[in-house]
């Protein structure tokens, strides 16, 4: 596919990051379509402040868009692609799962006869350049990146590997959120044990930053931890497929669970 053809752009969903990557799109004039239904207020809010047109239903977006990109909670993402069938472009996955989840969701497009690109998303919905990449893989990496020139989204692609893309984002959220959760377990063993005033003293002597990386890791986890638990399974499924131990994020998955209000 040549990036100069492309028109219409589906965006599904239009969530915190979905909405802003569609922003960037339609800074570009594509025109961008979302699918109203099942969607709650907020989203269409944010479809609405981006300039996303609402096409309705995932059938009628796949009926007319040039490219899907999918940005939706990683436990979704392989519904949203077979929601798609019948979408004949080139269909985006852009979310946080593992190689094993991307190859089943590449397989789905497949058979609906479109073709996949790989992606992973790595920095803040993007506002401006230079805080965000959306890491792409495989045969038309390159002609999806040519979609986001000049916006928000610094587009990296990195290969014609399928999957790569979603490796990436695993092996850096292994670290990224990993290590938030592993803060948030050692706490709560402090707390536990009735020794946390001493472990903050502690760390204030040796260790000043963990009070605020902790600070900042509960306040996450509170809001979007609903969402990691999918994602550290996703991880822990990716090191397991590459002969590492999975417990790591399988725990991160469970504090991730009691992390929520
Ligand atoms: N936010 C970030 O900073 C960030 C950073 C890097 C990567 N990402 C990636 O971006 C993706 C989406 O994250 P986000 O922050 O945009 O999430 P979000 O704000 O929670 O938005 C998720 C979107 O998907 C929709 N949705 C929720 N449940 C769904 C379901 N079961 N089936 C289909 N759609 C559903 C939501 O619609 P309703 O709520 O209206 O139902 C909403 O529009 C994830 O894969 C994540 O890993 C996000």
């Amino acid at each position: 596919m040549d990036a100069a053809e492309v028109r219409v752009i589906g965006l599904l969903h239009p969530g915190e990051m979905g909405a802003a990557v569609g922003r960037c799109l339609t800074g570009r004039e594509y025109e961008v379509i979302w699918a109203s239904q099942g969607r709650g207020e907020a989203t269409a809010a944010r479809a609405a402040a981006a300039g996303l047109t609402d096409a309705g239903t995932i059938a009628q977006v796949a009926r007319q868009a040039d490219v899907i990109v999918s940005i939706c909670p990683p436990r979704a993402a392989l519904d949203v692609a077979a929601a798609a069938q019948g979408f004949g472009g080139i269909y985006v996955d852009a979310n946080a799962v593992s190689p094993a989840t991307a190859r089943r969701i590449a397989a789905v497009v497949a058979d609906g006869g479109a073709s996949y690109v790989d992606g992973g998303i790595i920095g803040l919905p993007p506002e401006v350049a230079g805080s965000t990449r959306l890491y792409l893989s495989g045969e038309h990496a390159g002609a999806v990146a040519a979609l986001f020139e000049g916006t928000a989204l610094g587009a990296c692609p990195i290969g014609p590997e399928p999957y790569s893309a979603s490796s990436v984002k695993m092996a850096y959220a292994a670290w990224t959120k990993g290590s938030s959760a592993l803060l948030l377990a050692v706490r709560a063993l402090a707390e536990a044990e009735g020794v946390e005033d001493v472990l903050l003293a502690e760390w204030e002597r040796s260790q000043p930053a963990l009070a605020e990386r902790h600070r900042q890791a509960a306040k996450s986890a509170a809001s979007k931890g609903w969402r990691w638990v999918a994602e550290m399974e996703e991880i822990a499924a990716t090191m397991e497929a590459a002969g590492l131990p999975g417990g790591f994020h399988h725990g991160a998955a469970e504090i991730f669970r009691r992390a929520q209000p």
